[in-house]
């Protein structure tokens, strides 16, 4: 599957905030670099990408081909974080500490159905956060990349959701 095929055929609004504002810098760390953010999407879907490979080859595919579109996910972010003024670290931070990205975030299930049930359980988390986040921003020109970032969520629901139909659909 071409990587093109996960994410919508729309343009990436430019990543850049109105102004430097690291408060909000720190609260998109989370979904950049935190437990369930872009990263541990990413890492999650490569993961399940190497594991399903050789059984399930087109599924695997289409797995690999979402964590290349959440690998964009987190450069934009990671772009918005720097025109926040803030620093890009693989990290979800706050005023008091840093909280560095754990390979454990990444972790998964190895049964394929309960891999799709878990995708899809995160993207509509992922969804419900970026909802929540852009509740909270004001900056109009970082509510526009966000709001693009849903659009390429909500797309891989419907495509993990026509998956799991699929394998449901094998056992009748
Ligand atoms: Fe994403």
């Amino acid at each position: 599957m071409k990587d093109t095929n996960c994410r919508l055929d729309l343009p990436y609004p430019e990543a850049a905030a109105e102004k430097e504002d690291p408060a909000l810098s720190e609260r998109l760390s989370a979904l950049y670099a935190g437990r369930y953010g872009e990263l541990s999407a990413l890492t999650g879907y490569v993961y399940q990408h190497l594991i399903l490979k050789d059984k399930y080859s087109y599924i695997a595919d289409t797995l690999e081909c979402l964590s290349i579109t959440e690998m964009k996910h987190f450069e934009l972010l990671g772009k918005l974080i720097v025109s926040l003024g803030g620093d890009p670290l693989i990290a979800e931070t706050d005023r008091r500490r840093l909280y560095y990205w754990n390979g454990s975030y990444a972790e998964s299930a190895t049964r394929l159905d309960k891999i799709i049930a878990d995708d899809i359980k995160g993207e509509k988390r992922a969804v419900a956060d970026y909802t929540a986040f852009m509740n909270y921003c004001d900056d109009a020109s970082v509510n526009a990349v966000i709001e693009r970032i849903i659009k390429d969520e909500e797309h891989h629901i419907k495509i993990l959701s026509d998956i799991y139909s699929e394998i449901k659909g094998d056992r009748r």
